[in-house]
């Protein structure tokens, strides 16, 4: 039996923008994916998803999910018409858009096969084969979900436009920070909202090229900000970051709804995090009594999930 897991993932600044070459920040969160392969007698592979998620995720993710674990298998040169096998997933990563659920499961699952047929792959090649599977979810990933799933922790990043590979920093903090995420339950085709976005990009490359600008900057200064632990204004700059969400339409009624209540119960900061339209948004508190404070107060609003995060550390 061969097993394999992968984190979930907060995009805290540049989901979108990421994918043109602009750098994000993001953190892996506690709970993951993980995938158990057990040898079947018969060819062929079949999955079998027993992960949490919310309704309606798994079926409007089927067919990709499908394409995916194929690109995977090719990439890794695993032929299923000589082996045969079962992949089952779970974990307590509850599959929501923007949780990263997608990535965690192409880690998870690289990760499985890796052990069970002995490929000898480093976390490096992990990433690799993850970001093939990630294209069967959509055509253009950035590599930002599967590269923090593949590493955790809080990551500094930025996609090479030229296709060779992306790159990285592991930031640690000197505190961990606390973190609000609530579902609004509506599952969101990346795909289709990353392509909006670019149509939206080619039909005014002077607007997106100017939101960018801002953009660039508000990212370095939320770097720095992280790194002096001043929470105030990495909260002001996540505000910012959800206005330019807005901007390019990616934001719903729920998702500033939700980000509304999280401002009004004591969140510094709050947005959108993940592709938007739908998914989850990220709140971050001063302390873990206001983190109690946001939750309670998402929770009596309805949101579909809300769970709590630190990163940092
Ligand atoms: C999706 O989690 C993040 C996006 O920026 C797409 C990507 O980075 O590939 C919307």
């Amino acid at each position: 039996m061969g097993t394999g897991s992968g984190k979930g993932k907060v995009i805290l600044f540049g989901e979108h923008f990421v994918v043109y070459g602009l750098p994000a920040l993001a953190a892996g969160i506690a709970s993951e994916t993980t995938a158990r392969l057990t040898r079947v007698r018969s060819f062929g592979h079949s999955l079998v998803d027993n992960r949490p998620a919310m309704p309606g995720y798994k079926k409007e993710k089927y067919e990709e999910q499908k394409a995916s674990l194929e690109m995977i298998l090719k990439h890794l040169n695993i032929d299923t018409t000589r082996v045969g096998f079962q992949i089952d997933l779970e974990g307590d990563l509850v599959c929501a858009s923007g949780i990263g659920a997608s990535a965690a499961s192409c880690v998870a699952i690289v990760r499985a096969l890796n052990d069970e047929f002995k490929l000898g792959l480093n976390d490096e090649q992990v990433n690799e084969a993850a970001y093939e599977g990630e294209k069967g979810y959509h055509g253009t990933p950035s590599g930002l979900d599967n590269t923090v799933s593949t590493y955790g922790g809080l990551v500094w990043f930025e996609r090479d436009l030229s296709g060779g590979p992306p790159k990285f920093k592991r930031l640690n903090l000197d505190r961990a920070m606390h973190l609000v995420i609530a579902a609004t339950g509506i599952t969101a085709s990346t795909k289709v909202v990353v392509d909006d976005v670019r149509a939206k990009k080619e039909a005014d490359p002077e607007w997106f090229e100017s939101i960018s600008k801002v953009y660039k900057q508000l990212v370095q200064n939320a770097k720095e900000s992280l790194i002096k632990l001043d929470v105030q204004k990495v909260g002001d700059l996540m505000n910012d970051n959800h206005e330019l969400l807005q901007q390019l339409t990616v934001s719903s009624r729920q998702l500033d709804n939700m980000v509304r209540i999280a401002r009004e119960n004591g969140a510094v900061g709050s947005k959108i995090t993940g592709t938007g339209r739908g998914g989850n948004i990220i709140a971050l508190a001063p302390d873990e009594r206001t983190m109690k404070k946001i939750v309670t107060a998402l929770e009596n609003a309805k949101a579909a999930g809300v769970w709590t995060t630190t990163f940092g550390l």
